[in-house]
């Protein structure tokens, strides 16, 4: 049964396990219908340790199903992150039928870190873990983890991106078993206050024309990201099946995201023309301490990865939340346009804890403007552009439970200009989370938020002016746990 979706704070569309502590995504990768998702997971607890891979799948990458812990750890260390491939035409040999089936890659941590590899000819229910593990051995590496593989077409070969250190290697490998070192990328480029982890590669086409493709290489940073502790930043560059290059500036940083909560993603492998990542809604500066049980952590919800030219010419990663979010919407709310000066104004019509919200504004004199969302006797959370400094910013100091961590309240902003004066936010607001999209996926901040249960108010505000909201819809949102 599934009675945990009543539970305080437990997310309602959002991915989480029923219990115990989660991290990384790992292993995605879509076959024979279904979506997998591994998850770093303690099987035994709910704080960090036992690391396994516990297992979900879905059909629409919405509704999930959870299934058995796929692998535990063993004799050589815990089973750290990693992903999966269909090895459709049994290049490693380790299908006996000769069909193919699904292989993971991960790190085996114990006393060194190495690359090990498991396969299932059960789609994904029960792993085999490969006699011969590890299959690249420690480099001397102290940090050298969460391999990223994936078939390139161009020179027929298994690439794995992994981390290593405060770069990322490039390896290749003809049957998924023996790895070759091919290069290296990372030293002195972009954010390098803490340790590099968790890689993804990936080709997809520049505004959306399949004839013009760039490279992404997404790597996390832990700590040092732009909203403190644990993010994501990216590179946009080209692969030649070899040499990852890019154009952009060694002191040039770009962030995957300007909240506090998106960590690790990894994209799916294997989804055709869409390329869909989702990461881990927590920061490790205080993931323990988020005051959820029987369970800790939520994937942010799906999201499709893009690139767009912006006016001065430089490519820009977009993250957009896949169209089957669509499913979980319920009521519609369409609100006419209308002027706010000064003003605080409640959505009245609009009820509960979970929403979409989609709104545009045609920038007025307000010094600020946006939404108190979670609004509550004495608690709301303030997702807000600033006019003067042309930012999109969440202000989750006063959002509920926010005094578990010192690091947790706080104010996260990203650069975001108005395009013809307008200004888009799509948000979604789920029981402990709210993440906004800002002029169509531009710029994203994700947040996690613990307001209480009650507190679940909408309002519209426009400070020191005014401001035209030309367009608003608000969707409540049903839970994807309820059969
Ligand atoms: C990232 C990470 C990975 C590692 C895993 C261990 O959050 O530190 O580098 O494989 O978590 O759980």
């Amino acid at each position: 049964d599934n009675n945990y979706y009543e539970e305080l704070y437990r997310p309602q569309f959002h991915f989480t396990p029923e219990e115990n502590w989660m991290n990384d995504p790992n292993g995605l990768v879509y076959y024979q219908g279904e979506y997998h998702m591994f998850y770093q997971y303690n099987p035994k607890g709910n704080t960090w340790g036992n690391m396994s891979w516990g297992h979900a799948v879905s059909k629409d990458l919405v509704h999930w199903e959870h299934l058995d812990v796929a692998m535990e750890p063993d004799e050589l260390g815990m089973i750290f992150s990693g992903s999966a491939v269909v090895d459709k035409h049994n290049t490693s040999g380790l299908f006996k039928g000769g069909s193919g089936g699904l292989v993971a890659i991960f790190t085996h941590a114990g006393d060194t870190q190495k690359q090990s590899i498991a396969y299932s000819e059960d789609k994904g229910r029960t792993w085999q873990k490969y006699e011969g593990n590890p299959v690249l051995e420690n480099q001397g590496i102290e940090d050298f983890r969460d391999p990223k593989v994936f078939w390139h077409e161009d020179t027929e070969k298994w690439i794995m991106a992994v981390a290593a250190d405060d770069r990322v290697q490039f390896y290749s490998s003809p049957d998924l078993l023996d790895w070759e070192f091919m290069s290296e990328f990372g030293e002195g480029m972009g954010a390098q206050e803490g340790v590099w982890e968790c890689p993804d590669l990936f080709e997809i086409p520049v505004d959306g024309d399949p004839n013009n493709t760039k490279w992404v290489l997404q790597v996390d940073i832990n700590p040092g990201a732009i909203a403190g502790g644990s993010g994501g930043q990216y590179f946009i560059g080209d692969f030649d099946g070899e040499t990852f290059t890019t154009d952009q500036k060694a002191e040039e940083i770009n962030w995957v995201d300007y909240g506090k909560d998106f960590y690790a993603s990894q994209s799916w492998d294997n989804t055709k023309e869409r390329r869909i990542w989702t990461a881990w809604m927590s920061n490790w500066n205080y993931a323990e301490d988020i005051p959820t049980s029987p369970w800790r952590s939520a994937m942010t919800i799906p999201r499709e990865v893009g690139l767009k030219t912006s006016e001065n010419g430089d490519i820009l990663l977009t993250q957009k939340p896949i169209r089957e979010m669509k499913k979980v919407r319920n009521k519609k709310h369409h609100l006419k346009s209308q002027n706010i000066d000064s003003d605080h104004l409640p959505v009245s019509e609009v009820q509960g804890q979970t929403q979409e919200i989609i709104a545009e504004f045609e920038i007025g004199s307000a010094e600020e403007f946006g939404f108190h969302i979670r609004k509550g006797e004495e608690e709301y959370t303030k997702v807000g552009y600033d006019t003067e400094n042309q930012e999109l910013f969440v202000d989750r100091t006063k959002s509920g439970d926010t005094d578990f961590n010192d690091d947790f309240p706080g104010i996260y902003a990203a650069p975001l200009a108005s395009e013809e004066n307008k200004i888009k936010m799509h948000i979604f607001v789920d029981r402990s989370s709210v993440e906004v999209f800002g002029n169509d996926g531009e710029r994203v901040l994700t947040n996690q938020i613990f307001p209480k249960p009650e507190s679940n108010e909408l309002e519209i505000y426009a400070e020191d002016g005014d401001v035209n909201v030309t367009s608003l819809d608000v969707f409540e949102l049903d839970s994807t746990w309820k059969n």
